[in-house]
């Protein structure tokens, strides 16, 4: 064997097993395995996953917070303000690969190993998709990228934006992007989802349509989404991120959206960093959370992944690109606290969001598949969501891509001293 991984933890069963990887994929997994390998790693009895997957972010905008200056209001308007005026002074996106590569070491530092990054269009040279394709390639031992192209300021309301996006899909963008919400009509944004589709028959695409990111319960594109998912044959490789507006939608009608996205098989991206922070900006009190209805899709067997969405940009000045993070946050604003609950929390950042990234086939601890894997520093799943650990090691295909020592707490006792352990077996 190349790799075997001792006294791994998985996150359904109570015995620990040892996972043999052999030729980057996994050869053999049980308790004891009387094998060599070139390499073994001692997992300690630590909880062992399949790796994260960010299906929802911005690599285009990432570290770009307080360039030229910081987002003072927090508010939506401000940051799109903010980003005019640091295209003004990176005209050339000079500082793109610097600003992408770090947020995607630090993804990847933190078990990440599937992103899918939205990258804007709107612009006559492509500047940012150009560096972007070449990331891709550049990161593909490390990561696996899914580039979609976005148009962030419409696809009727910007000019050109249809070709633009042509030539982007031509360059070798994976996804057809969209944002209905933003146009300036409602029968623009109609219009607008059927060019996406048009766009993703040509080039055999999946679609991920940035949707209803509002606090409009007026707006509602995601019934057009899916109703053209069914009628185009497209179900199950569409997926819609945001749809906040479905937060403030009545009940009745997002109970009948809740059965049309079901038959659509349209897959829903919640984003809680930003749209906690961005939505409700209107209201007094009581104030929206701003995120979609998490709980009640799951209820109805829809699936829901998460997308970090923003690593330090002009709509969201924190975060280090842990998804884990994201889980707790939503576990939060979502209701979702139960005890299954938050198990299924830890699937909307890992199979749930495999079968957004349309790898569900290949993506796992399963033998025959790619061996992707990581070792947290916790003893189980509800460990993980409560402490966001240390990722100790993170294994793509076989080969370790990265490790993080723990940090360590003492408690001094006159003379003697403890460490603190913040596990709980
Ligand atoms: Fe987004």
């Amino acid at each position: 064997m190349d790799l075997i991984v001792r006294n791994a933890r998985l996150a359904d069963g109570d015995e620990l097993v040892d996972l043999a990887v052999r030729a980057g994929t996994f050869a053999e997994i049980g308790p004891r395995l009387k094998l060599s390998a070139q390499t073994e790693i001692d997992a300690g009895g630590n909880l062992v996953c399949p790796p994260f997957i960010d299906p929802h972010l911005h690599l285009d905008a990432a570290l770009t917070a307080g360039i030229p200056r910081y987002n003072i209001s927090g508010s939506h308007p401000e940051g799109i303000q903010v980003w005019c005026e640091y295209k003004k002074a990176y005209p050339q996106f000079e500082d793109f690969k610097d600003r992408a590569r770090r947020a995607v070491e630090w993804e990847v530092a933190q078990g990440t190993l599937y992103i899918r990054t939205h990258i804007d269009i709107c612009d006559p040279s492509l500047t940012a998709l150009k560096y972007m394709l070449e990331l891709r390639e550049e990161m593909s031992d490390i990561v696996d990228i899914q580039i979609v192209a976005f148009p962030q300021d419409g696809i009727l309301s910007y000019p050109k934006a249809p070709e633009l996006m042509r030539e982007a899909l031509m360059l070798g963008a994976d996804l057809v992007g969209g944002i209905p919400h933003c146009e300036w009509t409602r029968e623009d944004g109609v219009e607008s989802v059927g060019v996406v589709y048009a766009l993703a028959e040509e080039f055999d695409r999946m679609i991920d349509v940035h949707c209803d990111e509002t606090d409009d319960d007026h707006s509602r594109f995601l019934e057009v989404l899916a109703s053209q998912a069914i009628k185009r044959g497209f179900q199950n490789r569409v997926s819609a991120g945001h749809t906040t507006a479905m937060h403030s939608y009545n009940n009745a009608y997002a109970f009948k959206l809740q059965g049309l996205l079901g038959k659509a098989g349209v897959n829903i991206i919640a984003n809680p960093f930003d749209n906690t922070v961005l939505q409700a900006r209107f209201d007094t009190y009581p104030k929206r959370r701003g995120i979609t209805r998490v709980k009640e899709l799951l209820a109805a067997g829809i699936n829901v992944s998460l997308g970090h969405d923003s690593i330090m940009d002009p709509w969201y000045p924190l975060g280090k690109g842990d998804m884990l993070a994201a889980a707790q946050l939503a576990i939060h604003v979502c209701h979702m606290s139960g005890f299954d609950e938050m198990q299924q929390m830890f699937d909307t950042i890992t199979v749930n969001s495999a079968k957004t990234f349309g790898i569900n086939d290949s993506y796992g601890i399963v033998p025959g598949r790619r061996a992707d894997l990581v070792i947290l520093d916790a003893r189980s799943v509800l460990d993980a969501l409560r402490l966001c650990p240390a990722r100790l090691t993170v294994v793509k295909a076989g080969r370790v891509v990265a490790e993080t020592q723990p940090s360590q707490s003492r408690i001094q006792y006159g003379a003697e001293s403890k460490v603190v352990d913040y596990r709980k077996d």
